[in-house]
């Protein structure tokens, strides 16, 4: 037979009792769940025996498994119920961190969509992903270990991406003989560390996935359980879901096909619109009209939450891709500084002050970590003093964005509150975060404006400020080359200042040593001083080891592209330490100096600087000529 969208086809063929099941069906609530357990807590093998025992696994599906089991299963030739979910649909889906896998599956009573996540640390990103989409967690306690320190990390990033209920399942209770005492011990704590992480329901249910035991009956092996079966909890828990009422959509694109049309385009991100409703466009806060919503190649009378469509507005108005057009009377907060939680991915640490990406909904902005107020201590929730992130470690924060954007906390709305953060240089995602609040404090701070600028502070002096960042190893002759450069600029009449790093650490930067994170806020702040020296019309010299290409790709983006020189001052590791003017290397190697560059430190050699000068193989005076050469053609 030929299939038809018509929904009356159905009922015309199918018998009263099927067509009553196909509407039930059709009326299923859905619940997603992210299921989360440490590596051998057996979560896969519960899953795969849960959907067997309630009857969801066809019959040829249920033989392979055997047959497979026999030949590579796990459990040495007997079922392997693990192998069960290669064969549940698996479907990509953008969470806010990365794509994660959802499977599906579905009794008469609900349909179930859950992410997979697995225990592995380095997979925490996808636990993240898979929290940030989740009504439910689920999360799998060894009976014998009881709970450990991946269940409370794992609980813990539940808590911060929102889940408001969690269900412990306490899985391989055969191994532990079934102990009422020993069960009710593990769920007291899991439910104390649901509470302390601030989860409003926490549940648990004692199973055994070899046995099937509480998986769809309740077992005879705990007749002290008087609560739910695995399944029937399923189908039956209560999880909170709000409604966003008012309309909300970040914009993903501006579609301008030709002259005649301007339309912006998204996912609508709550509440509904129609022609003729009022919305303020954010962060501008202009305010317009819906003139037409536009759904496919169609218009339309109204769309709501979750359809994509291209709205046109009846004002002419700056609408740019990344901002929100939302309902005036509830519409989102704007801000460029934020308090948040950040799950740091990267093996890279994060360091206060070093710039990234934001990408929040649709909008992708210069972004950096201001302050790290406190880290999550995993095992016990204390907050504990730091100064940078590692993989896996969660931090309060403070954010700064380059420009202002339109949020909400997350708390109440995950959407507008949860965000990435990216590599400059890679792209890759080096964290996930959730927005607390917006600090005001940026908008008390105005820009002053002054009436004599840059430019004409530049041009009494005849010249156009530019800054020559010199960067290489400790005795590369960095300094030297600055120095003969500056002597000969002011020969020939420009206004100069010198900025060296031995100089600048005795005053402006005496409270910094040379941890990485110290050399990121050093290099900041450099490169502040110098955008200042510019403003003040000079052309600054900037002679920093500045080992790393993230801080000097940071002072290039704020000095801006056209004024900034980037002068790799060239030597081999082997040559400096030979030269060693200030007797440091010899120190370095006797375990004197902690983190010296090139010895417990790594340089990071620039990859297209403007001026690559060997000093190992052209003696300065010829440097420092090609230099000025360079800077005054
Ligand atoms: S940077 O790495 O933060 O850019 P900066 O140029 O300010 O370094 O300072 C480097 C100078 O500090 C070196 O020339 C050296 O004289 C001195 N110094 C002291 N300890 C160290 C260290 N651990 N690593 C590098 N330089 C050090």
């Amino acid at each position: 037979m030929k299939a038809t969208s018509d929904k009356n086809a159905t009922a015309a063929v199918a018998t009263p009792a099927l067509a009553a099941r196909l509407a039930a069906l059709e009326n299923r609530d859905t619940l997603r769940f992210a299921m989360c357990g440490s590596v051998d807590d057996g979560k896969s093998t519960l899953l795969g025996r849960l959907l067997a025992e309630a009857g969801m696994i066809p019959d040829d599906r249920l033989a392979q498994m055997i047959r497979d089991s026999r030949k590579h299963g796990t459990c040495g030739g007997a079922p392997d119920y693990a192998l069960l979910l290669d064969g549940l649909e698996a479907e990509r889906e953008q969470g806010i961190t990365i794509d994660v896998a959802w499977r599906y599956f579905g009794t008469d009573k609900r349909a179930f969509i859950v992410a997979d996540c697995p225990g592995h640390a380095q997979y925490t990103r996808n636990m993240a992903s898979g929290a940030s989409n989740a009504e439910l967690g689920v999360v799998l306690v060894d009976a014998r270990a009881g709970v450990q320190t991946q269940t409370r990390r794992h609980t813990a990033i539940l808590a911060m991406f929102g889940v408001g209920r969690v269900l412990f399942a306490v899985n391989k209770l055969d191994l532990i003989d079934y102990n009422h005492a020993r069960y009710h011990a593990i769920e007291q704590e899991c439910v104390k560390l649901a509470h302390d992480l601030g989860i409003a329901s926490a549940d648990a249910i004692p199973v055994s996935a070899i046995n099937a035991d509480n998986l769809v009956a309740r077992s005879p092996n705990t007749p002290w359980y008087t609560g739910k079966p695995l399944l029937e909890y399923l189908e039956s828990v209560q999880v909170e879901r709000k409604q966003d009422a008012a309309f909300c959509m970040p914009v993903q694109w501006v579609n301008r096909p030709d002259h005649s049309f301007r339309g912006y385009t998204g996912t609508i991100a709550g509440g509904r619109v129609a022609p003729g409703n009022e919305v303020v466009v954010l962060p501008s806060g202009r305010i317009s009209r819906i003139a037409r919503v536009v759904g496919g190649s169609s218009d339309l009378d109204v769309a709501e939450a979750g359809q994509a469509v291209t709205l046109t507005l009846a004002d002419q108005i700056d609408v740019a891709r990344g901002d929100v057009i939302a309902d005036p009377v509830l519409p989102p907060d704007v801000a460029a500084q934020f308090a948040c939680h950040l799950l740091w991915l990267d093996d890279t640490a994060l360091l206060p002050g070093r710039r990234y990406l934001m990408k929040l909904a649709t909008h992708v902005v210069g972004a950096q970590v201001t302050e790290i107020k406190h880290r999550i201590d995993p095992d016990t929730q204390a907050h504990l003093a730091a100064t940078r992130l590692a993989g896996n470690e969660i931090g309060y924060c403070n954010l700064s964005l380059d420009t202002d954007i339109a949020y909400r906390p997350y708390k109440e709305d995950r959407r507008l509150g949860g965000f990435i953060l990216l590599d400059r240089e890679s792209n890759a995602t080096v964290a996930c975060g959730t927005l607390e609040f917006g600090l005001r404090r940026d908008s008390n701070v105005h820009w002053q404006q002054l009436d004599v600028d840059r430019a004409a502070r530049a041009k009494i002096k005849g010249q156009s400020p530019r800054c020559l960042w010199f960067t290489g190893l400790s005795g590369s002759g960095k300094s030297t080359i600055a120095n003969l450069v500056e002597r000969r600029l002011l020969a020939d009449g420009f206004h100069t200042i010198l900025l060296d790093g031995d100089n600048v650490r005795h005053g402006l930067n005496r409270d910094l040593g040379f941890t990485d994170a110290d050399r990121v806020e050093n290099i900041r702040r450099v490169a502040e001083v110098a955008r200042l020296m510019m403003d003040a019309g000079l052309v600054v010299l900037v002679s920093f080891i500045s080992p790393f290409r993230a801080e000097r790709r940071m002072a290039r983006d704020l000095i801006g592209e056209g004024g900034f020189m980037e002068v790799f001052v060239d030597a081999p590791l082997a040559v400096c330490e030979d030269r060693d003017v200030k007797g440091l290397y010899a120190k370095a190697r006797a375990g004197q100096i902690a983190n010296f560059t090139g010895i417990g430190s790594p340089y990071e050699p620039p990859e297209s600087p403007e001026i690559h000068v060997r000093s190992d193989r052209e003696p300065a005076v010829d440097s420092a000529a090609r230099i000025v050469k360079l800077l005054t053609l």
